[in-house]
């Protein structure tokens, strides 16, 4: 089994049957939506509701079985699970490498409880080697490049094949930023929030509750935050 796979099947093992859980978005994600999807085919969890952070994990979910319902038709969330792209012990991290960190930020919000899978090359000192993702307007999002060229924050549009342009299930741009070392997450976080025509940046400060590391040698980790 890949880790992965491993890591995501291992995620599944946290919810149980009457849950509203949060499918997460990405490869990671991928698994533990494929097995909440073997675990409700089995008849293990005859009542959950998932509520997807994406179009692809819907249609994903949607193929497995899995009953669903849109955020505004729940009123939380009893647990998310989630992919990242970089994560630090202290509980925070950059996502968004699929694109999906807006929706993923507002599942997040209205999550009681947030498990994050990685693998372990993803637990980094800093953050910031993988390009922060800033969701952005379509209208004046050249002004806002401009804006973090000036700011020397080597911008670059999100691309889908060679000459198009990524957008996002919400009909936005994303600017990748990359920053090379993030020492100050929280001053990032509020520069970007400041500036019009941002809608998310992929900074998530103090989200999860827990984080399932696969390791090479096969093993899963497990950081706790604290409660
Ligand atoms: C999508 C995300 C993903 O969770 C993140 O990019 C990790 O993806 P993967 O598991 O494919 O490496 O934030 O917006």
């Amino acid at each position: 089994m890949n880790p992965k796979e491993l890591v995501g099947r291992k995620a599944a093992e946290y919810v149980q049957d009457g849950m509203v859980v949060g499918l997460g978005t990405g490869s990671t994600a991928y698994w533990f939506v494929d097995e909440v999807g073997q675990r409700v085919k089995n008849g293990e969890l005859p009542n959950i509701v998932g509520v997807p952070t994406s179009k692809q994990t819907e249609m994903q979910a949607r193929e497995l079985g899995i009953p669903l319902a849109q955020l505004d038709e729940v009123n939380s969330i009893d647990l998310l699970v989630d992919g990242a792209d970089e994560c630090l012990r202290s509980m925070s991290g950059i996502k968004g490498g699929g694109g999906a960190h807006l929706i993923e930020k507002i599942v997040a919000e209205n999550s009681h409880e947030i498990i994050w899978i990685v693998t372990e090359e993803k637990v980094v000192d800093y953050l910031g080697a993988f390009p922060l993702p800033v969701e952005v307007i379509q209208t004046g999002s050249w002004n806002i490049f401009r804006a973090f060229e000036n700011a020397g924050m080597n911008p670059s549009f999100r691309k889908k094949g060679k000459d198009s342009l990524f957008v996002t299930d919400s009909g936005n741009y994303i600017i990748d930023l990359h920053l090379g070392r993030i020492d100050q997450p929280q001053q990032v976080a509020h520069e970007l929030k400041t500036m019009v025509g941002v809608v998310e940046h992929g900074l998530f400060i103090n989200y999860p509750n827990r984080i399932l590391v696969a390791k090479n040698d096969g093993t899963v980790e497990v950081i706790e935050g604290q409660q």
